[in-house]
């Protein structure tokens, strides 16, 4: 695993986009693998602005989604759906037909999990896995547990992250309590996976994953065990390890 520190928020969104940028212009028919949140927004503007003023062509690259609430429709604001449309996917030339985000409306999650997996498959999953990370080290919604799930599921949130992800609803009880989320094969079939975070607020779950042990109680600490994994954070959010002597 390499760890990537910078200082701040803003140096991660910069770091991140290039990385990403620099794939797109080698390979430029790539799967991307993309998280929701507002750790990436950052990367998302600056990949705007690449498209914008410097050419960055997203006509032939494939991106999906790593997870979607379940009740909400694609046209509700805020599903993922949206938000992907919102703060990236509408400002790029990406065609919309290569843009996949699980269907929180189905009417049968089963197999919207099953077919969103024989997709993934098909492509030879990510070249690109990027991910944030909940403050109780979720990765997509791979929430903590017994067990680290391999497929795409129907994940139930727990009180955490329902309380975390809360803000960006009226109130807590519009936020749905399941979600719609790729598993542990999807993100470690990916060819290279890129984990960012920033602040005191996912300090913890860094620390942990990076250098905890590799537990279900802490998802996102297997990638740890991923043969290209890059984690780009800000010192806040190393804050925890000590390695700068500071981890009050
Ligand atoms: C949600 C998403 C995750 C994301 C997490 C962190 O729970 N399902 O994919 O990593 O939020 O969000 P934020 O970046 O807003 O802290």
């Amino acid at each position: 695993m390499k760890l990537i520190c910078v200082s701040n928020e803003n140096e991660m969104s910069i770091e991140t986009s290039r990385l990403i940028a620099s794939l797109v212009r080698i390979k430029p028919n790539a799967i991307l693998g993309l998280p929701t949140g507002s750790t990436p927004l950052g990367t998302y503007s600056e990949l705007i602005r690449m498209f914008i003023e410097e050419n960055l062509d997203f006509s032939k690259i494939r991106a999906f989604n790593v997870d979607e609430y379940i009740g909400l429709s694609g046209y509700h604001p805020q599903s993922y759906r949206m938000f992907m449309q919102k703060h990236f996917l509408d400002h790029i030339n990406i065609s919309p037909d290569n843009t996949f985000i699980p269907d929180g409306m189905t009417d049968d999650i089963d197999r919207e999990c099953r077919e969103y997996d024989e997709r993934l498959e098909s492509f030879g999953f990510a070249d690109l896995q990027l991910l944030g990370i909940g403050p109780n080290g979720h990765i997509a919604f791979n929430e903590p547990g017994d067990q680290f799930i391999a497929h795409t599921h129907c994940a139930t949130l727990t009180a955490s992250t329902i309380e975390a992800n809360s803000r960006f609803f009226d109130s807590r009880d519009q936020m749905p309590s399941r979600a719609i989320t790729i598993g542990m094969r999807a993100i470690m079939s990916s060819k290279r996976l890129v984990l960012i975070a920033s602040g005191r607020a996912k300090a913890d779950a860094i620390a942990k994953t990076c250098f905890g042990p590799v537990t279900p109680q802490m998802p996102g600490s297997i990638i740890q065990l991923h043969p290209n994994a890059t984690v780009i954070v800000d010192e806040a959010a190393l804050s925890a390890t000590g390695l700068f002597g500071d981890d009050d």
